[in-house]
């Protein structure tokens, strides 16, 4: 039930907000690979409404889109329903006047398990967001021309719904974070106070093999999951955002979303396999690109700028057919970052401004640099119907 909820992000004030089953986030619904994902939705809001399941390979009438499905207006119900078919960490989120809703609170993260998961000592899900509160601690509304060009980033970053959470470890245990990042406009570039991690798996799964890192960079939209310790009793290990520039109006600035609390030690039967997956890289030669998506700006009166997709506000594409290769170039035209996320299908990023990336994944969302170009590579396979791509 999406409903507005008294929700305490920060101790004290309680924030009019918006959250699924009257909770910030709304329920980690977790499940197996091949179960079927049956969810009821009642809009008690008092607007229209729909989820997404954000980088799920389910059927176009599932898809949560105003392109797909009439929006559930106040007082109805939706049931969605279809076959989980992949592993990873996924998210759910309105799809109707997004940039609100989303703010307000309604997200979720989703798990689908796979048979051949790693086992590591623990699993812990955090979604990360950034809220923009007043003094009485209520939302913010939107508006103005700095955050029509930036989007919404809020100085009060949350784990899990609420603000500076403190996280409790074992010292000597790896655990598996499933890390989401729910906010609207923030970028990411995560740290555990300098100390190293283990990237293993991204948007649709994990990864072909470990990657050993101090930081990595979460776009709007985008998920990781890292291996995560082991620490040693006592430490008091930051989780933050180091600042991340891409390029917008408001400076970026370092955040800290929650401190890890390391405590006595526990024994570890954690094992990360030096082989997590195979991953067949759908190119194999260098290829041309089969088409060109420009995101691009147009100056406007009223809003100041206005984002646009190959020079139109919701341009409609070309059809793309069942079966055939696409070799994308999604070519960033204008200053800052952009967030490249295609509905529905996984794909393979091939190049970052010429560069093949350190590894081969399946992602759904991608950051597009300032002026840079991302070739990506992705089969539809037999789900007709109609899906969007859009900047995140
Ligand atoms: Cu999170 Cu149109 O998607
Ligand atoms: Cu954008």
């Amino acid at each position: 039930e999406a409903r507005e909820t008294d929700w305490e992000f920060v101790p004290g004030p309680k924030t009019r907000a918006w959250g699924y089953n009257g909770q910030v986030p709304g329920p980690v619904i977790e499940a197996d690979v091949g179960d079927v994902l049956e969810v009821r939705l009642t809009n008690s809001l008092p607007e229209p409404t729909t989820i997404h399941w954000h980088g799920l390979r389910l059927p176009a009438a599932m898809d949560g889109t105003e392109n797909v499905q009439h929006p559930i207006p106040p007082g109805e119900s939706f049931t969605y329903r279809f076959l989980l078919r992949d592993a990873g960490t996924f998210w759910y989120h309105p799809h109707s006047n997004e940039t609100v809703q989303l703010e307000r609170g309604l997200y979720g993260a989703l798990v689908v398990r796979g048979p051949n998961e790693p086992q590591l000592d623990a699993e812990r899900v955090l979604v990360l967001d950034d809220v923009a509160l007043d003094r009485r601690g209520q939302i913010k509304p939107l508006g103005g021309w700095i955050e029509n060009h930036d989007g919404r980033q809020g100085a009060t970053p949350l784990v899990n719904g609420r603000a500076a959470p403190e996280l409790t470890m074992a010292a000597g245990q790896v655990e598996r974070w499933r890390i989401v990042n729910a906010a609207s406009a923030r970028y990411v570039r995560l740290s555990l106070g300098g100390r190293a991690f283990t990237l293993i798996g991204t948007d649709g799964g994990l990864i072909t093999a470990p990657v050993t890192m101090t930081e990595v960079l979460l776009a709007p939209a985008d998920r990781v999951e890292l291996a995560v310790g082991p620490f040693a009793d006592g430490e008091v290990v930051p989780v933050e955002a180091l600042p991340y520039d891409r390029k917008t109006v408001a400076r970026a600035r370092a955040l800290q979303f929650a401190s890890l609390h390391i405590g006595p030690a526990q024994a570890s039967r954690a094992v990360i396999p030096e082989r997590l997956r195979e991953i067949e890289p759908l190119v194999r030669e260098p290829v041309a690109a089969t088409r060109e998506v420009h995101l691009g700006f147009q100056l406007n009166v009223k809003r100041g700028v206005n984002f646009t997709i190959n020079k139109e506000l919701h341009h409609r594409d070309q059809p793309v057919r069942v079966g055939e290769l696409q070799v994308w170039d999604v070519v960033n035209d204008t200053m800052m970052d952009h967030p490249f996320h295609l509905h529905g299908f996984f794909f393979q990023v091939l190049e970052v401004n010429g560069e093949r990336p350190a590894f081969l994944s399946w992602e759904d969302t991608v950051n597009v640099p300032p002026k840079g170009r991302v070739r990506i590579a992705w089969l539809p396979d037999d789900r007709p119907g109609e899906w969007m791509y859009h900047c995140h």
